[in-house]
């Protein structure tokens, strides 16, 4: 269902996602030739800007942004008059009526009413009041074509969730509503389904018989930087866990879906999550692990500590780090701990998925064996590798643990798209595969409230500390016990 015209609106465009990753996004979806070849980019944001310097700056972020590096001058203009600008305050009726006069004049220039697409990229507290606006000037009505994407953080809590969706429905259709999480829409996320159903090898190992344990790590080597005011109300928990983890792992622990489909994947996932184990208050304690930078050092750079992030209160309790130990309790993974792990500011950028095979029964040889590793990583390197034993060469049987690796550099020539790039263009193409379903981000939310009540009610209690710069507290390798000594990413 390739649209013929379509409409992208951007509410909130003057701000870093528009301009660090939107813009970046579509105009690389330009330079493919993957946008409808009639179509226009209105911006609206209730800053007073001169249009082309607008436009300007938006070429500044493409050209510090863009995989596609520097644009080129001639592309880069041809893209740039599709936008327009619209200063508007969200709470002001005139900003909504001059949307649909714009949206109204393009539709007509081109005998058609084109696919509408309206990307929240605000503060959470402008969603309703954006959606409101869209409904009751009829901007946005309940047809297919028209979509909405909303940004994380989807609600601060499961009431919040809950009451934002019920919002939305009550003004949009299900199929209307794109959630994102961005992290659904990384190529090699994407990939872990096709390694997982599209090969017969590894499905009937995967489950308790065969697995030991699962690590899945998104440690970051940024600080929180200038977004202190959002994270201090925020955390790790909610920032990171809740969404792009939750969604790691149902990605990893899913059964197969019955058909490469949105409703079929997104069922299988919520499936996942309806499993997951919920923890009481003094579970939490012992199964959840929370952290906080203080001052460090990263690369020999000299990072201070949370506290005195702009935007923090100096006395915060908000926790920069997690690591979790889940159970899902189902007949696939019962007993098998999956462990979640994400922090800033730690020695290095590295997102990877590990599955640890369980030891050998086999006991033949006189060395020490290695159980098997299969190491996913999602990014900077793009990476699936299995760690298995081998003969060293030589007139001894002696074993060493060796790599098969598939690197996306060595297999493909074709250029990776950022997840931005793939998840818009699904938005055009009305596929609601990669985003998060009512269900799915409410359901997230459950497994992770118990834990967010128990920090509420118990601030500083079990809060640990660990340099900018280091991997995190020793409890966290403690967690891993008596599974692992340590966690494969340092
Ligand atoms: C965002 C979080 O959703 O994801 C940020 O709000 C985090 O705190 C970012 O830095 C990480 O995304 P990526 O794609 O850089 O791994």
């Amino acid at each position: 269902t390739t649209t013929n015209t379509a409409a992208i609106t951007i509410f909130g465009a003057k701000g870093d996602l528009t301009r660090r990753k939107l813009i970046p996004a579509l105009y690389n979806l330009f330079i493919g030739n993957h946008l409808p070849a009639i179509c226009t980019i209105i911006c609206v944001d209730f800053m007073t800007v001169d249009e082309n310097e607008f436009k300007n700056d938006l070429l500044l972020g493409v050209n510090e942004f863009s995989r596609s590096g520097k644009a080129d001058p001639p592309t880069w203009s041809a893209f740039a008059n599709k936008i327009q600008y619209i200063q508007g305050d969200f709470l002001n009726e005139e900003t909504f009526i001059n949307l649909k006069a714009k949206l109204d004049v393009f539709d007509v220039k081109n005998k058609q009413r084109s696919t509408r697409m309206f990307y929240f990229a605000v503060s959470p507290k402008f969603i309703e009041v954006i959606a409101e606006g869209l409904y009751t000037h009829q901007i946005a009505n309940q047809l297919t074509k028209d979509r909405i994407v909303v940004e994380k953080p989807f609600g601060t809590d499961l009431q919040s969730a809950q009451k934002l969706n019920r919002y939305l429905r009550k003004r949009f259709e299900e199929k209307q509503i794109y959630r994102i999480d961005h992290y659904l829409g990384k190529e090699t996320v994407q990939n872990i389904l096709a390694f997982r159903f599209a090969n017969y090898v590894f499905e009937p190992l995967w489950n308790r018989n065969y697995i030991d344990h699962v690590q899945i790590n998104v440690c970051e080597q940024v600080s929180v930087g200038k977004r202190g005011g959002y994270y201090d109300g925020s955390g790790a928990l909610r920032d990171m866990i809740q969404n792009h983890l939750l969604q790691l792992l149902c990605v990893i622990a899913m059964d197969s879906p019955p058909k490469y489909e949105a409703e079929a994947i997104r069922n299988a996932k919520v499936n996942v999550l309806k499993q997951v184990r919920i923890y009481k208050e003094s579970q939490v304690f012992t199964n959840v692990v929370r952290a906080q930078y203080k001052e460090g050092s990263i690369n020999n750079i000299p990072q201070h500590a949370y506290r005195k992030e702009e935007h923090v209160a100096k006395n915060s309790t908000t926790e920069t780090y997690v690591a979790a130990r889940l159970f899902i309790d189902n007949e696939r993974w019962k007993n098998v701990p999956f462990y979640l792990r994400t922090g800033k500011c730690m020695p290095k950028q590295t997102s990877m998925i590990v599955l640890q095979f369980k030891d050998s029964p086999n006991r033949i040889f006189k060395d020490d064996i290695v159980p098997n590793r299969l190491v996913i990583s999602i990014q900077p390197d793009l990476e699936i590798s299995l760690l298995f034993e081998s003969k060293v060469p030589g007139l001894h049987m002696k074993l060493k643990p060796v790599e098969m690796d598939f690197t996306y550099n060595q297999s493909y020539t074709e250029a990776i798209p950022e997840a931005y790039e793939a998840l818009l263009l699904d938005v055009l193409n009305g596929d609601a595969t990669l985003f998060m379903r009512a269900d799915q981000v409410e359901t997230a939310w459950k497994v992770v409230m118990p834990i967010v009540d128990a920090w509420k009610k118990n601030p500083s209690k079990q809060l640990l500390y660990y340099k900018a710069g280091t991997s995190g507290p020793k409890a966290a390798d403690d967690l891993l016990k008596p599974f692992a000594d340590q966690w494969f990413v340092v």
